[in-house]
Formats: C-alpha cells, sequence, structure tokens
C-alpha cells in the first residue's frame, strides 16, 4: 500500500491543509495526518483538540488516518515505516523554508522523500493568519471547515 505522512501543527486545520490531503490522496492508497505535539511550542488548541478538528473534517473516510508525533518527523515516519512525506506549497516564501526542511530530512534519513502539492485554491489561507482574523473579530467562513470555524469563534467570544 503506497502510505504517505502529512504532518503538520493544524492549529487549527485550514482549508488548505484540507485540499492538500484530498490531493493526497489522488496519489497515496493512505495518508497519515499526524499533528506535531510540541509541549515547548504554545499553540491555541490542545493537541486532542487539533486532531479532533481534523477528524471532523473528514468524517468516514477510512483512508485517512490522524495520529500525533513528537520529536523528529523523520523518527515518526521509520517508526511507522512510511517513506514519503506529504507537503504543501503555497507561495514562494514557502518554497525556501520547505526546501530546507526536506533537505534537512534527507540528511538525516536518505530513505525519506519529500512530495509537494501545490495548494492553488488556498494559497492565502494560514492558521496563523485565520486565528488572527477570528481573534479580532474578521470574517474567516470558507478559509477553515465549518466546525473549526465555530471552535474558533468560540475561543474568541468575549
Ligand atoms: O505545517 P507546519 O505546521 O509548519 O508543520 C511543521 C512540522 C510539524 C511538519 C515540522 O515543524 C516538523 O516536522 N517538526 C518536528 C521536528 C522536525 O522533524 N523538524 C524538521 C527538521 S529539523
Amino acid at each position: 500500500m503506497t502510505v504517505a505522512i502529512y504532518a503538520g501543527s493544524f492549529d487549527p486545520i485550514t482549508n488548505g491543509h484540507v485540499a492538500i490531503i484530498r490531493s493526497g490522496l489522488v496519489a497515496f492508497e493512505k495518508i497519515v495526518v499526524a499533528g506535531l505535539n510540541n509541549p515547548n511550542k504554545t499553540s491555541l488548541f490542545s493537541v486532542d483538540e487539533r486532531l479532533e478538528m481534523i477528524r471532523e473534517a473528514f468524517p468516514g473516510d477510512d483512508r485517512l488516518e490522524v495520529d500525533q508525533f513528537e520529536g523528529l518527523l523523520v523518527h515518526y515516519c521509520q517508526a511507522r515505516g512510511v517513506r514519503v512525506v506529504l507537503r504543501g506549497l503555497r507561495a514562494v516564501a514557502d518554497f525556501e523554508q520547505e526546501i530546507q526542511m526536506a533537505n534537512m530530512n534527507r540528511h538525516m534519513s536518505r530513505d525519506i522523500e519529500t512530495f509537494f502539492v501545490m495548494a492553488a485554491d488556498y494559497f492565502f489561507v494560514s492558521s496563523s493568519h485565520v486565528k488572527e482574523a477570528a481573534s479580532l473579530g474578521g470574517r474567516i467562513e470558507g478559509t477553515v471547515p465549518d466546525g473549526v470555524a465555530a471552535r474558533l469563534r468560540a475561543k474568541f467570544a468575549t
């Protein structure tokens, strides 16, 4: 079975992430969506909330597994026996960062390949901008799954 790991912070999952996962499912039979559990990194949503929102965005899709990981992504890939990392590319600014991460991962583990997908329809969407907009009362509908928009509104309700 061709399996890819799509890792990220997903704080929270956006429609950009959803689109990358859907594109990935065209090429891979299964995708493991792995949320980073990093106690040293401040996140708006707990890891459990973040994973729950990912599951809610793909109800009943058995080609998707939602998991969490700590530490290095390459170690998680090795532990899972998966050789493909899926990443999304938005603007040119992503490219430098992503090429560095892909090369660092390759340096640490020659067995792992990074596959990139263009986030064409949602190139302007990022979790951090969505959070900022939501915190300031801006319109976020359409940038995140409906359930995520509701949770964001609840977080910032005064
Ligand atoms: O899409 P994101 O939220 O920027 O995700 C980044 C993520 C979680 C994939 C990346 O930061 C990561 O893999 N972190 C774990 C530590 C690691 O392996 N870093 C990469 C090479 S040092």
